[in-house]
Parts: C-alpha cells; sequence; structure tokens
C-alpha cells in the first residue's frame, strides 16, 4: 500500500499523529505546524522528530500531501 503523506497543522503535542499511528495505515509526516516551542518541544520528544515552530500564517512550503489533518484555535 502508498504511504500516505500526511501534514498536521496547528500539531500542538500531536494528537492527530498519534491518533493516525493508531490506524495501522502506512503513513509518514511530511510537515507539522506548530508556533509554540513548549509544544514543539514535546512533539519532538514524543516522536523523534526536530521541527522548529512555524507560523501558519506564513507557512509557503511547495510540498505534496495526501491528507491534512489539524485542530486550528477558536480565535
Ligand atoms: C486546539 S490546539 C491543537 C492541539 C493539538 N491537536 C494537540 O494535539 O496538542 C491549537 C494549537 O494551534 C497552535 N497555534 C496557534 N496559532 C498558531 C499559528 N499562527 N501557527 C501555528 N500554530 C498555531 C497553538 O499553539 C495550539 O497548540
Amino acid at each position: 500500500m502508498k504511504t500516505i503523506k500526511v501534514a498536521e497543522d496547528f500539531g500542538g503535542i500531536g494528537a492527530c499523529t498519534q491518533a493516525f499511528k493508531r490506524t495501522g495505515l502506512p503513513f509518514e509526516i511530511v510537515d507539522y505546524v506548530e508556533i509554540n516551542q513548549n509544544a514543539v518541544n514535546s512533539y519532538n520528544a514524543i516522536n523523534d522528530t526536530h521541527y522548529e515552530p512555524q507560523d501558519i500564517s506564513k507557512w509557503d512550503k511547495d510540498i505534496e500531501i495526501d491528507f491534512l489533518m489539524h485542530g486550528s484555535p477558536l480565535y
């Protein structure tokens, strides 16, 4: 089966990534966007990644994804 390319926006500590892991489907996170340094640190510790904080309002990458997960704030 094809590896699903997933992006997680407003990723926080990565609940969406954890949920996707539980599907058992083959996937890779191709980008994770979160502005808060502490949340990014937690995400990196949990997932053994090295992301830096990113502001979604400035995000402008040209990447290919199959699936977008996000939990945007209410404000
Ligand atoms: C409702 S929480 C999402 C929680 C996430 N699903 C988790 O598992 O922790 C919204 C998140 O959006 C982040 N956020 C707010 N403004 C942002 C921005 N401009 N760019 C990126 N992330 C932002 C907040 O820091 C917060 O972690």
